[in-house]
């Protein structure tokens, strides 16, 4: 999401810069990217298109249907089955492929298309080669257990993060089963004026004492929760897609996990 330009719209301010966000990720060893072919529309994906085509083949690129937008950049849900199915075909053109590994199904709480049909038509993709296996994303605990009932659910991608805990019932869920579980905005997003994440004062408190940044204490900290966590904090810099790599590598100790909200 923050490859496009100014509110995920548009093309990047720095084209070049933008793939080599991604050509750098690559190489040090990112094997997972999400993506949307409404990140843009199309800026996000063709990036990635023209930065790592042919792709590494252990790079698992994932990517989501259930949204659009208009010519203004404003995000319109497109949760009809035919809008999936149109949704999938559009990634497959932009990102060049004959099959996007993964598709997370981005559900909206008021969407009027029922889960079971909208399920019902991701398994018709993934049998007809599209898509290899199908994921959930913005989805609650009920709409979690009816897929599972249905369907393999590939990944589940819900908001959460230090200042935002609302989904910890899927995340528990996912905990217990195993599901992949990859938490969208991570850092906090970046939307807010004062991101509610980064600029929280027990994180930033713990970053300085044990001489880490306060995007590698969140991530980090989301990284402890659990092994089937996968990281997805989105940049247009070098600079942080190198700090946020090194998060793996740092140990939030007892004082840390108590000091974090
Ligand atoms: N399924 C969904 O409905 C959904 C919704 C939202 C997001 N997502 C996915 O989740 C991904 C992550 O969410 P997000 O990008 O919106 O938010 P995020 O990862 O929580 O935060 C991104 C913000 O953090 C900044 N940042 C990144 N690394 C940093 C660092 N080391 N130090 C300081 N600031 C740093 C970025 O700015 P810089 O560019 O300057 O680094 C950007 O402003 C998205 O890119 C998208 O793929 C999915």
């Amino acid at each position: 999401m923050q490859l496009p330009g100014p509110g995920v719209f548009g093309p990047p301010k720095d084209r070049d810069l933008a793939l080599a966000v991604l050509r750098r990720a690559v190489d040090a060893g990112v094997n997972h990217i999400d993506t949307a072919q409404f990140y843009g529309p199309d800026v996000a994906n063709e990036l990635l298109r023209e930065a790592l085509h042919p792709y590494p083949a252990d790079l698992v690129l994932v990517s989501k249907v259930g949204a659009k937008r208009d010519g203004r950049g404003r995000w319109l849900p497109a949760q009809r089955t035919e809008e999936l199915r149109a949704g999938v075909e559009a990634n497959l053109a932009s990102l060049g492929l004959e099959q996007v590994p993964v598709v997370n199904l981005r559900r909206l709480p008021e969407s009027a298309v029922p889960l079971t049909e909208q399920l019902d038509l991701m398994e018709a993709l993934r049998r007809e080669g599209l898509i290899g296996g199908i994921g959930l994303s913005n989805v609650g605990l009920e709409e979690y257990r009816t897929a599972g009932s249905l369907i393999e659910v590939a990944c589940v991608q819900n908001p959460y993060n230090l200042a935002d805990r609302t989904g910890e019932d899927v995340f528990e869920a996912c905990r217990s089963e195993g599901t992949p579980f990859v938490p969208f905005f991570p850092l906090g997003s970046a939307f807010h004026s004062e991101n509610p994440v980064l600029g929280a004062p027990s994180v930033q408190a713990t970053a300085q004492r044990l001489g880490a940044t306060s995007a590698q204490v969140a991530l980090a900290w989301l990284l402890h929760l659990a092994p089937n966590v996968l990281l997805i904090p989105g940049t247009s810099s070098i600079l942080h897609l190198e700090e946020n790599l090194a998060a793996a590598d740092l140990l939030l100790d007892e004082e840390a996990l108590e000091a974090l909200p």
